[in-house]
Parts: C-alpha cells; structure tokens; sequence
C-alpha cells in the first residue's frame, strides 16, 4: 500500500547559487510521488531545533533563478554542540526523510548520522569550491568560475592602460578550483593554489620576464588558502575545524611583496563572497535541479546513506561515505594546464 511520507530538505555551509533549484526540483519531484516537503531552517541547527517552514507551491514558486537559499543556514555541526545529536535524532519524529543539500562538512555529517544511527538520509553535493570527490562538479562552481573570469577580463583593461600587477584574489581554502579555471579562462599570467607552495621568487621572475618582452602589466590569480608570510587569519576555527580566513588575506601580502620585490606598481583585488552571491548560470540551474530529481527518486526508493553525484553526463547515485573520504584538490595536468600560459 502506498504511504505518503514527509520529506524535509536543509542546506549547510555557505551559500551557493543553484540551492534554491535543487529545493525546487525535490518539491516537484516528491510531490509528484505524493509526499509532504518541508524547509529545515539554516542546516542542522534547523534540526537541533526544530524549526521548520512550509514549502508549498507559493514557497518555490518563482526560485529557479534566485540566488542564496530560501532556508537559509549556517555552519553548525550537530557533532561539536551538546546533545545536538540526540536532538537531530528526536526531530526525525517529525519527518520521514531528510535530503541535505551541502559541502564535505554537512555531507559529513550526515553520512555519520546514516553510519551510526541508521537515519533517513540522503546527500546533494553543493560547493562554489568544486572539492568534493564523488563528484565531478558541484553546483554553484561555475558561477563562481563565470564571476572571476568576468572580473578577470574587466581587470586587465585597466591594468594595461595603467601598466600595473593586478592580484586577484578568489575564494578556495583547501583546492584550488575556482583559481585554475578562473585563471585559465581569463588567460592569467601567473596561477596560484593551495596545493603548491608559493615561491615568491618564481612568481615576480614570471612577472619580470613579461616586462622584459614588452608586456607591462600581469594578471596573478591567487587562492585564498594559499599561504605567505604577512597574511594573517583571524586565529579561530569554525565548528568543523576550519580556520577562518581573511583579516588580512594573501592577496594583500602576495601584492605587497610583489610590487616590494619588482618595483612595479600593484593594486589587489578581493572578489569575496560576490563570488557566491546572485543569480546561478544556465549550467549550474540544470545541473542542481538534476541532482535535485535524484534526490528525490533516492528518498522513494529508500536509498538512504546514498548522493546525487555527476560522473560525465550522467546523474548517478554514490554512497555518503565515499563521497566524504577526501577533497577533491586539482590534480597537476589542470595546473599544467594553467602554467603553459605564465609569463
Ligand atoms: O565553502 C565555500 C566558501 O565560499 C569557501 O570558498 C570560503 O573559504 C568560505 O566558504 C567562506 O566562508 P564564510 O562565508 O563563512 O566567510
């Protein structure tokens, strides 16, 4: 006999643009099998609480290409708050399933909430930053990649009309994604990522060599996870552990150092959270309302524990656990793709 469930859908970790298109897309989806769908407020603590909201047909009405996400959230970690455990536990008496729309730190959890507790889950892998595995895109990474390549182009023109370093500096704190593709779209002439360590000398000698054959301005894309002496992060770490960035980021000192070591003028650029803000690209509104879909057939078929993944073109299923083990850092053929351009 067939028996409507309730389904609740939450997003964690930072925002990205393509949330509201997977929301969208787990509405229609399991309405048309008859199930409920309700709105987690702001990623697990919505569960640690128990603050729901309604999402009807008004509710997702008009949100395929709305930025940000219509249930908000945060960062909490139900692992690192007092009985934040038991109480995402006692919410499931409230819903019958829960897709988690998130990053390695939400995906995390809930693949140790299915792991130790059996609980209905199931994962949509989100992040500006490309870096899950199981995965070979996230949502919202071309966004990001389409904004930094916009501003990249916009940045030369100037630089060039003022024979000047422009540093660039975007979003990324464990892999370099959004550098390489951004860099590489936007013809960089240097390309800096966590994954390699910066060798300022190398750096100012590509810059130098330009000059040398006439080419008085330069375009260094930087992550912001790259490290550099003079940069300085706030000294604290989040819920999951991650050290939060930017009092003083690399941008700002790799520019210094250049225009110290050179003597060529140099302005610095911090694209921020622009990057994560706004509307989603064509691409990125199909690609979440595809893993959205997925979502919502692996809730039907009980499929918990499992992800929405892309492998090529297809939209396939792929367990929580495998998807959480490691980040996806840039592998050097990418990179190499990059440097043949330096200089
Ligand atoms: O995880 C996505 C991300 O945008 C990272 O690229 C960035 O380092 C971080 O979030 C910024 O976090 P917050 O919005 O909390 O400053």
């Amino acid at each position: 006999m067939f028996t409507p469930v309730k389904i609740g859908v939450l997003t964690g970790g930072g925002d990205c643009p393509g949330l509201n298109a997977v929301i969208r897309a787990v509405a229609r989806r399991s309405w048309s099998h008859g199930h409920e769908v309700i709105g987690v407020r702001e990623g697990w603590r919505g569960m640690i609480d128990q603050t729901f909201q309604p999402l009807g047909r008004a509710e997702i009405s008009g949100i395929l290409p709305r930025g940000g996400t219509i249930v908000g959230t945060t960062r909490t970690n139900p692992y690192k708050v007092d009985g934040g455990v038991d109480a995402v536990q006692a919410a499931f008496q409230h819903i019958d399933a829960l897709v988690a729309i998130g990053g390695e730190d939400t995906l995390g959890v809930a693949a140790r909430l299915y792991r130790e507790l059996q609980l209905p889950v199931v994962g949509v892998p989100k992040t500006i930053d490309n870096d899950l595995s199981g995965t070979d895109y996230t949502f919202g990474f071309d966004t990001a990649v389409h904004i930094c390549t916009e501003a990249i182009d916009r940045l030369h023109t100037t630089a060039e009309s003022h024979n000047r370093v422009m540093v660039v500096e975007v979003m990324g704190r464990h892999a370099g994604w959004i550098a390489v593709m951004s860099g590489i779209a936007g013809g960089a002439d240097v390309i800096l990522i966590p994954e390699r360590p910066v060798d300022i000398g190398e750096v100012c000698s590509e810059i130098q060599r330009r000059h040398a054959r006439g080419k008085l301005f330069s375009i260094v894309v930087v992550s912001e996870g790259c490290e550099l002496p003079g940069a300085e992060d706030k000294g604290e770490v989040d819920q999951f552990g991650h050290k939060l960035l930017a009092k003083r980021g690399v941008g700002e000192a790799l520019g210094e150092e250049i225009e110290r070591i050179t003597g060529f003028e140099t302005r610095v650029t911090v694209l921020g959270h622009t990057q994560r803000g706004g509307s989603p690209t064509p691409r990125d509104r199909v690609l979440a309302t595809r893993f959205g879909l997925k979502a919502a057939d692996l809730v039907e078929e009980g499929a918990f524990g499992q992800m929405a993944a892309l492998r090529g073109d297809d939209v396939i299923a792929v367990s929580l656990q495998e998807a959480t083990a490691e980040l996806k850092t840039v592998p050097d053929e990418w990179y190499e793709v990059g440097r043949a351009f330096f200089g």
